[in-house]
């Protein structure tokens, strides 16, 4: 197998194909049909010469596993490929896939802008830590207008940042709009499209130019390990802009004054090359390849998962608006949802399975529910192929203040759900149990009360 398979002109591939094939890159002569475990540190140089082309670059081979593996470099070349990227780099977390990602393009002194609606983690990495670096981040407020992006952007903005499918709140954006709008001031646009994954989105058909993910969650999709990717589109002209991005067009060896520049040597990879080498490389936020190889495991399923886990949303979603204790359900792949036309343009494979519902009764009720159920997992997490439940408005948003809460649409009754792919009627029969255990009932366990007797389906959970 070649790394054109996908590229022929005879033929497309499908993306279920695709997700099985990609990435392979072959093995050390066992004939191992998928890419091995390879847990070393370093790898041999076999003389002098070796080490010295190696360290060049005349060599690709692998040097040391901080820099490049070979368990790895199949899963970024898998993830690359199904992204429709150029390029992939693993690291440790979502989190660091953010740092990396945004850090790769901005200094000290930038300013950038950011969608309002995102993860939480991400937003006090913004907020905190980089402004501490001197990059100062500033929230759009409406960010499907793009004359809110336009008229925002200074002389040192440096990049747009959008969530694909803003978890908890699903408030989707107009990625082309976005996208289209960063373009025409010379920036790049910035996704982090954890929620959807490739099989339901691929941002950069739309414009994107860099996109990152936590692979903690559906990629890898088993809630085994913590991870996240760099995908770089290898389209944004990094050339024309020497004055936004003034390292680009520095010397790859920085000893070397009038050395080769990274724009030189990489062309549109150059941003590519420079937070793979400089940015990742140097931070040190390289992923295990023991957690490569889950990633690489969950890749082969994701089209299947995908699948189920949207199709049991809908079906919850759709269950949960005729609840008459439930004010709201934040999920876009539902008619009544305000962000349906744009589910329906960006997601017509379903709209994710990790979204929000609001009780009318508040924190009061929602302790109640959540406390209910029985299949649902109580855990902050999401895109595991178990059901999880959360209550964010006393944990992953309790240090924000009631305004900003408000402003966020996170009420004291807002529930999160990351639907898995258990068979959907045990969920809902889950979820009726805990509604009518809210108005008062005193129903059965599901898990019936034979607690030492034999296995049940239930056992375990
Ligand atoms: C949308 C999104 N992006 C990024 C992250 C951070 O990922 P990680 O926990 O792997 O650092 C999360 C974690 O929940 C997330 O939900």
């Amino acid at each position: 197998m070649t790394d054109t398979l996908f590229e022929t002109e005879t033929h497309t591939f499908g993306f279920s194909t695709e997700q099985v094939h990609a990435g392979y890159l072959g093995e050390a002569g066992y004939g191992a049909r998928i890419t091995p475990l390879y847990l070393s540190a370093g790898f041999i140089f076999d003389d002098f010469e070796h080490a010295k082309a190696r360290f060049a670059g005349t060599d690709l081979g692998y040097v040391y596993s901080r820099i490049n593996n070979p368990t790895n470099a199949a899963v970024e070349k898998a993830l690359a490929d199904l992204e429709h990227g150029v390029g992939a780099t693993l690291v440790g977390s979502g989190q660091a896939a953010a740092t990396v990602a945004l850090l790769s393009i901005l200094q000290a002194g930038d300013h950038f802008l950011s969608a309002p609606s995102i993860y939480e983690g991400t937003r006090a990495l913004f907020r905190g830590n980089f402004a501490r670096f001197g990059i100062e981040v500033e929230f759009v407020e409406h960010p499907n207008d793009p004359e809110d992006w336009h008229r925002r952007v200074r002389p040192n903005t440096k990049l747009f940042f959008g969530e694909a499918i803003p978890n908890p709140k699903n408030d989707l954006i107009d990625i082309e709009a976005i996208a289209d709008a960063a373009h025409s001031h010379g920036v790049p646009f910035v996704i982090d499209s954890t929620v959807p994954t490739p099989y339901l989105l691929r941002p950069i058909d739309y414009g994107a130019d860099v996109v990152f993910h936590s692979t903690s969650k559906f990629l890898a999709g088993h809630g085994n390990s913590i991870g996240g990717v760099v995908i770089d589109a290898g389209r944004f002209d990094w050339a024309a802009h020497p004055d936004k991005f003034p390292h680009l067009h520095k010397p790859v060896f920085e000893e070397d004054a009038q050395g080769t520049t990274w724009i030189d040597k990489f062309g549109a990879k150059a941003n590519f090359a420079y937070a793979r080498a400089v940015v990742a490389g140097r931070f040190g936020t390289s992923l295990s390849p023991f957690n490569a190889f889950l990633v690489q495991q969950g890749i082969e399923t994701l089209s299947l998962r995908l699948d189920r886990h949207t199709r049991n949303a809908l079906a919850i979603a759709t269950w949960l608006e005729q609840q008459p204790e439930v004010s709201s359900v934040d999920y876009p792949g539902l008619a009544s949802n305000p962000f349906h036309a744009l589910a329906q343009k960006y997601y017509p494979r379903g709209a994710g399975s990790v979204f929000a519902f609001t009780l009318a009764g508040g924190e009061a009720s929602a302790k109640v529910l959540y406390d209910a159920v029985e299949v649902f997992t109580r855990m902050t997490h999401i895109g595991d192929v178990r059901s999880l439940i959360l209550h964010p408005p006393t944990t992953t948003h309790s240090k924000l203040s009631q305004a900003a809460r408000d402003r966020a649409g996170i009420h004291p009754g807002l529930l999160r759900l990351s639907v898995g792919i258990e068979d959907v009627d045990d969920l809902i029969a889950d979820l009726e149990r805990a509604f009518r255990v809210l108005r008062g009932e005193n129903p059965p366990s599901l898990r019936g009360s034979d607690a030492a007797g034999a296995y049940t389906p239930a056992d375990g959970l």
